[in-house]
């Protein structure tokens, strides 16, 4: 049975996957507000519908850094995939190579990037930059010369949050599992992966708790290739971001895994928008898992959204197929609310089609 759609595909996933996968996948970081609120705050924004617009052809397609996509949904960078499905990485990335659209591939790629780019997939690689720069000169060469087409820096997580799941059920890589690309640099640190009770035990050690801007100014002038900034909730830091020679920002609060209490990333896009005001791309994750919350978001001025949890679930559920199932679903119900909105494409979804409940606009 195939989910119809988001929602049904996490309850199809729940019954597949053991446990403590589940649980690490789906978990928020404490009592899970912002998890909770990341889908609240779509409900709360109303959508004002244009009418006798010509919507018999739609077209979502639009382009990203010079990659044309042709569904404004990115895969967010989302750690081992092959806890979901023996393919992993691979299967994902063929999946979003079908679909039309870039894979983040998660610094935690239980797959080795190599693999991943061979699949002829337009991927992107999610950098955890490491205490030792050297390491994160190494890791960024490698990435480059397998052909990824930019590098998003993640920046909510200079320690890991508290997913209390993972704390009880002693969440960590099963044998045969690893960080692969980030084993040779640190084969200490990846013997650590096999033991303890969730990320803050096992997996400190590829965090960097001192990052800095500077190190991002020098990071944003070194790279091949462009850099993006993830995890921003500030205005103000997506203009430093910018002044750092950022490429774009991704609004983010990591899918609520990180601090607990931060708003909706729907509710602080705006603000971040303002900030960029179209000097690179402003990208948003965070609950979106309906067309009508892609639609929500770009009338918000996003470039682009990404999901994160769906993936895993289609690749629980089905590998290739079940995440390209779980992407064309999306697909089909934005194509449906861009015709009921009156918008034949990506630049007539502006933000007079929003009504704010109650909530400022950022
Ligand atoms: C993540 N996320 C994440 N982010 C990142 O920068 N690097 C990573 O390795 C991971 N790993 C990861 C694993 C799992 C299981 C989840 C659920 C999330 C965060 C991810 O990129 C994204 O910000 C959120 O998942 C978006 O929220 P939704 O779509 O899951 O609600
Ligand atoms: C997480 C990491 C891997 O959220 O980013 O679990």
């Amino acid at each position: 049975m195939q989910p119809q759609n988001l929602i049904d595909a996490e309850d199809l996933a729940r019954e597949r996957l053991p446990r403590v996968i589940y649980d690490y996948y789906r978990s928020g970081a404490w009592d899970e507000q912002s998890l909770r609120r990341n889908r609240e705050a779509y409900s709360e924004i109303d959508l004002l519908p244009r009418v006798l617009v010509d919507v018999s052809r739609r077209d979502a397609s639009t382009t990203l850094l010079g990659t044309r996509i042709t569904l404004p949904v990115l895969a967010a960078p989302t750690a081992f995939h092959r806890l979901a499905h023996p393919d992993g990485e691979i299967a994902t990335a063929r999946a979003l190579a079908s679909v039309g659209s870039i894979m983040v591939l998660s610094s935690l790629s239980t797959m080795t990037v190599e693999e991943v780019t061979a699949t002829g997939a337009a991927v992107w690689f999610q950098l955890y930059m490491n205490k030792d720069p050297g390491r994160t000169t190494a890791l960024v060469d490698r990435v480059v010369a397998a052909g990824c087409r930019a590098i998003v820096v993640t920046a909510d997580t200079p320690v890991w949050g508290v997913r209390e799941r993972d704390v009880r059920n002693g969440f960590h890589l099963p044998p045969g599992f690893g960080a692969v690309n980030l084993a040779p640099l640190d084969p200490d640190g990846e013997k650590r992966s096999r033991q303890g009770a969730g990320m803050g035990q096992a997996f400190d050690w590829m965090l960097h708790p001192a990052l800095s801007w500077a190190e991002l100014d020098r990071l944003c002038a070194a790279s091949p290739v462009p850099v993006l900034l993830k995890g921003i909730a500030r205005g103000d830091d997506a203009e430093r971001a910018i002044a750092a020679g950022c490429a774009g920002v991704v609004v983010s609060n990591h899918g609520g895994r990180q601090l607990d209490g931060v708003p909706a990333t729907i509710d602080t896009l705006p603000a971040v928008v303002q900030a960029v005001a179209g000097r690179g791309l402003v990208l948003v994750d965070g609950g979106v898992r309906r067309g009508t919350d892609v639609l929500k978001a770009i009338a918000s001025g996003a470039d682009a959204v990404q999901i994160g949890r769906p993936q895993l679930w289609g690749l629980a559920c089905g590998g290739e197929a079940g995440v390209r199932h779980v992407f064309e679903s999306l697909r089909k119900e934005l194509d449906v609310a861009m015709a009921l909105a009156g918008c034949p494409n990506l630049a007539a979804i502006t933000p007079d089609l929003l009504r704010r409940r109650g909530r400022s606009p950022g």
